[in-house]
Order: structure tokens, then C-alpha cells, then sequence
């Protein structure tokens, strides 16, 4: 296999744009061809001087990608990456993997079985700032992690609710966005051990939520908040403030708390607060910054693809582990509907 891995990219919608100019600015991975029945994914392909296909299948036979980025809509991820699979061609996933944990289960089992490596697109976790904040929470940089409060608060322009299926069950910002707060708290803080769940569709009232409050408790004791909202005037929340798509006008407000018994830590910012001297509520505490090295995340994520079909690196998140936050977003829903606890 050469150096340069080629894929073919299906789907080229919002996230299929993302990828096609992650990848032309990642080092060791190539999009060699598009496919997608939608008629502007043909003028896509030719703003990106790619040959056009209406269905993956031709795509795969005519040009014998080493691998795919499956950017379709959720319903078509675990069907398409099976077909691929069994090709032997590894895939990167978009998110959610799979529509029910036993899907996502079943892709897992499947690239075990068949030995090729499933990516799924948590593009965030390539986020040199996320990777800072693991670090400093797994090496007690901040002593033990106590709390972590997540705003995932901003506004949906009414034109995004022109779709029907956006304004039905499913469609609503906990699948959509919750699923990434959810996958953050695992990878910087810890897994989660149990939750409770509120939702409210009192604003937007339309079928699905516009807002919802999660508590999670983790396995190393620490406690989670999340706020989510996509009917807030807000400029706290991760999409604004990291700057990671430049579609949305940033914010530059922070948007995670992590609080430690010997310091806390505020993202994307990675700002610090500690006791410099004698500790405790009287004293002055003194804020200070964590340097790190940007990064784009989903040119990250493309050249981390190339390294995994070539067998460089394993997946940074695999379909298990994509499945397992899915699971904990499934349950905030569940748990929510129900009034009660969920444990993992
Ligand atoms: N990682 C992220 O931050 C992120 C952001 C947005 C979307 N996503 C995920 O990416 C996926 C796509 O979302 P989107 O916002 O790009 O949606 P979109 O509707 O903009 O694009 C989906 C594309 O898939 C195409 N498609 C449908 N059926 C197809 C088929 N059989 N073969 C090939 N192409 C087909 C559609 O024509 C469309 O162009 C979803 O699973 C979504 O959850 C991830």
C-alpha cells in the first residue's frame, strides 16, 4: 500500500464538505472520488476536481479506494460500512455510529471479525485543546476531578427547522449535539457511571426537545452537568467558542468548567485557576494558561484515517467505543421520558 491512502468519499453534504477540505490539507490520505445521488454533490465533486458517483458501490469498483468516509445520513452508516468491511476496506464512521447501541454492537463485532478497522468521525478528540485537558485530568494536574459543568447553549437559525424530520423525535439537539458533550466528558473526564435527565420542548414547542439538562455521575465520583439548548441567544458552547467550524461567528467565551481539589480548568480556553499560596475561599486565586499547539481537528482526523487504513495507528475511537456514547446519549432521552436514573 503506498503512503498516500485513497478513499472515496460518500455523502458530500455539511460534514462531507469538512472532509474534503480536511483532507486536502492532511498529509498521507487522498479523496479520490464522491459519492452521492443529491445533483450538487456532482458540482461539488467538480469544484473539487473529482469524478461523481451516484452510488457507492460503482464508486468502489470503478476506483478501488483503499477505504471510505461514510458521511450519510445515520440511518445508512452501519449498512454501508458493513459492505465495506467485507471488502476488507476500512471506514471512518460519521457520528452517531449506528442508530441503536445493537447496531453499533454489531459494526464493533464485524471489524473484529473481519480484522479492518472502523474510525468513527468524534472529530473533537483530535482537538490538540481536548487532548491538553485529557492529559491534565488523567495526570491530577488538577488533584482529584470534582465537577465539570458543560454549556452547550446557542440558537438554530429557523430556517434550520424547514426540514420536518428536524422538528420530529430524533431530530432534536440531543441526538445532534448532546452526542458530543457526552463523548467529551468520556474522553477528558471519565467514563460515566449513571444519569438522570430533564428535556423541555417549551420554547420551540415543536415534537422534539429544544433543550435539555443532564446529570451524570462518573466512575472516579465526579459530577457532571450538562445544559444544552438550541433555541438560546447564548455564546457559550463548544461549536462558538473553539472556532473548530468556521460557519459559525465565534464566541470567544468558554464553554467547559472542570473543577479539581487543586485547580480548575476552563476549555477551549485551557485557563486555569489555582491557589498560589494557602488555600481556601479567602484567598486570592491565580489564574494562569496552558500552552498548546493548534490544530485543525478534522485535518487531524483525515491524516489519522490514512495512518489507520495503513495500520500505522489504531482508531482513536473505535465503533465500541462510539458505541458506548451513544448509549449514554440514547439514555438521556430514556431517561428523561422516564423520570428515573439510568446505570451503565
Ligand atoms: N462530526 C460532526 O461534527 C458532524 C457534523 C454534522 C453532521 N455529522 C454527521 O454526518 C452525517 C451527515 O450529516 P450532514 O449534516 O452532512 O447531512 P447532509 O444532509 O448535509 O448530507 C448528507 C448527504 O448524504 C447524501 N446521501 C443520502 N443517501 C445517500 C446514499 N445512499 N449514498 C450516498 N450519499 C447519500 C445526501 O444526498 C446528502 O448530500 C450525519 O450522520 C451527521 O450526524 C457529523
Amino acid at each position: 500500500m503506498s503512503v498516500v491512502s485513497t478513499v472515496g468519499l460518500i455523502g458530500a453534504g455539511a460534514i462531507g464538505r469538512a472532509h474534503l477540505n480536511g483532507a486536502a490539507q492532511a498529509a498521507g490520505i487522498k479523496i479520490v472520488g464522491i459519492a452521492d445521488p443529491n445533483p450538487a454533490a456532482a458540482q461539488l465533486a467538480n469544484e473539487f476536481g473529482l469524478p461523481h458517483f451516484t452510488d457507492h458501490r460503482t464508486l468502489r469498483d470503478t476506483l478501488q479506494p483503499d477505504g471510505a468516509i461514510i458521511a450519510t445520513p445515520n440511518a445508512l452508516h452501519v449498512p454501508m460500512a458493513l459492505e465495506w468491511l467485507a471488502e476488507g476496506r476500512p471506514v471512518l464512521v460519521e457520528k452517531p455510529v449506528a442508530g441503536t447501541v445493537e447496531e453499533g454492537r454489531q459494526l464493533a463485532h464485524a471489524a473484529d471479525a473481519a480484522k479492518v478497522p472502523v474510525l468513527v468521525g468524534h472529530h473533537r478528540r483530535h482537538n490538540p485543546i481536548l487532548r491538553k485537558a485529557r492529559e491534565l485530568v488523567r495526570e491530577g494536574a488538577l488533584g482529584r476531578l470534582v465537577s465539570a459543568s458543560v454549556l452547550a447553549t446557542f440558537l438554530k437559525p429557523d430556517a434550520y427547522f424547514e426540514q420536518a424530520w428536524r422538528r420530529s423525535n430524533g431530530g432534536g439537539p440531543v441526538l445532534i449535539n448532546l452526542i458530543h458533550e457526552i463523548d467529551l466528558v468520556r474522553f477528558v473526564c471519565g467514563e460515566i457511571r449513571s444519569l438522570q435527565a430533564l428535556t423541555s420542548n417549551a420554547i420551540r414547542e415543536f415534537e422534539v426537545e429544544d433543550s435539555a439538562a443532564a446529570l451524570l455521575r462518573l466512575d472516579n465520583n465526579a459530577l457532571v452537568t450538562i445544559t444544552l439548548s438550541d433555541t438560546a441567544a447564548s455564546p457559550w458552547s463548544w461549536d462558538l467558542a473553539s472556532g473548530e467550524n468556521p460557519a459559525f461567528s465565534r464566541s470567544q467565551a468558554e464553554s467547559h468548567f472542570l473543577c479539581g481539589t487543586n485547580a480548575s480548568l476552563a476549555l477551549p480556553t485551557l485557563r486555569t485557576w489555582r491557589y498560589p499560596g494557602e488555600r481556601g475561599w479567602f484567598q486570592p486565586l491565580e489564574p494562569g494558561s496552558i500552552a498548546f499547539q493548534p490544530a485543525d481537528p478534522y485535518i487531524e482526523q483525515m491524516r489519522h484515517f490514512g495512518a489507520v487504513i495503513r495500520r500505522e495507528e489504531a482508531p482513536l475511537t473505535d465503533a465500541l467505543d462510539a458505541t458506548r456514547t451513544l448509549e449514554v446519549t440514547l439514555a438521556v432521552r430514556q431517561a428523561a421520558q422516564s423520570g428515573t436514573m439510568v446505570y451503565f
